[in-house]
């Protein structure tokens, strides 16, 4: 446990872990189901549904009044005008239904606009991730803290890469070409809210990824600046949530890296692609 933890933080852990169990149990059931004709997307999507609910139905019954924005039943207002979850049930739904254990169920707090709590759960692996404003982020019982690494030549980033369908293909090309020539490696693990939670906890010395919606990347937001990290969207603003871009690192990297990024997208190369 951190050293303090809030009443609300409590409740929002107790939610994940709740949503988390059943949600497991599915994860099993999906080998079994690989090999059915229809394939397991509806499986995964009444799963994804099923989680929401459980979390709004936690979460409600000890905050009501509070609003949600969630990634299936979108934004609904909350009779309390000053504070909102926001919620993603199963991010890294890719990963979910290859069986990948790398997913997780992602909550913020916002209180006034302003993002202020953060829990982000990967039920297999039972890692947990929290964190709270002006108090820390925390892996398990672990305080976290940002990886140091100074030099972009020994970092490893992770991005997250635009799929069949979706624009941006030769953006994210000639992004990864840039970052991959000057770093240790970059990684593709497909959740974007444990990859934000992996650079709080200094596994990752970095990572960008664009075409985010605000509930991949609310709680991770909280996480790695309690950490004591850096994280902007790709323009260097704090607009994350709204326009879905972010970049973070530690204090040192992410200014090289934002400088890079925008350098490749300031090339004619990228602009001739004219892709958001
Ligand atoms: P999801 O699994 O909840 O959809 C992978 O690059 C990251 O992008 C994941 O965190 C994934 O969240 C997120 N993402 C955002 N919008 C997406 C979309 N339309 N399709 C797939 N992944 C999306
Ligand atoms: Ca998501």
């Amino acid at each position: 446990m951190p050293a303090y933890q809030s009443p609300a933080l409590n409740v929002m852990v107790a939610a994940a872990r709740k949503a988390a169990r059943p949600l497991s149990r599915d994860f099993n059931e999906l080998e079994n189901l690989q090999i059915s004709m229809k394939g397991p997307a509806d499986f995964v999507t009444s799963a994804d549904k099923r989680t929401e609910s459980i979390l709004i139905e936690e979460l409600s019954r000890t905050r009501p009044g509070y609003g949600f924005l969630g990634e299936e039943g979108g934004a609904v207002e909350g009779k309390d005008k000053t504070h909102r979850f926001i919620i993603d049930p199963i991010d890294g739904t890719t990963n979910f239904m290859h069986g990948i254990p790398q997913f997780a169920i992602s909550i913020a707090l916002e209180r006034e606009g302003q993002l202020v709590s953060g829990v982000i759960y990967n039920p297999i692996t039972d890692e947990l991730f929290t964190a709270e404003k002006g108090h820390g982020a925390y892996y398990n019982n672990k305080r976290l803290r940002v990886a140091a690494r100074k030099e972009l030549g020994s970092a490893v980033i992770a991005t997250g890469l635009p799929f069949m369908g979706k624009a941006g293909h030769a953006r994210a090309g000639a992004e990864m070409a840039a970052v991959m020539n000057v770093t240790a490696g970059i990684r593709r693990f497909g959740a974007a809210s444990l990859d934000l939670a992996y650079v709080a906890a200094g596994r990752f010395d970095g990572f960008w990824e664009r075409g985010l919606s605000a509930w991949d990347i609310a709680a991770g937001v909280v996480l790695v600046r309690e950490a004591g990290g850096v994280v902007t969207d790709l323009n260097g603003g704090t607009e994350m949530l709204a326009n879905g871009t972010v970049l973070t690192a530690n204090e040192n990297l992410h200014p090289q890296l934002l400088k890079l990024l925008k350098g490749v997208n300031a090339s004619a190369k990228v602009e001739a692609a004219n892709e958001p």
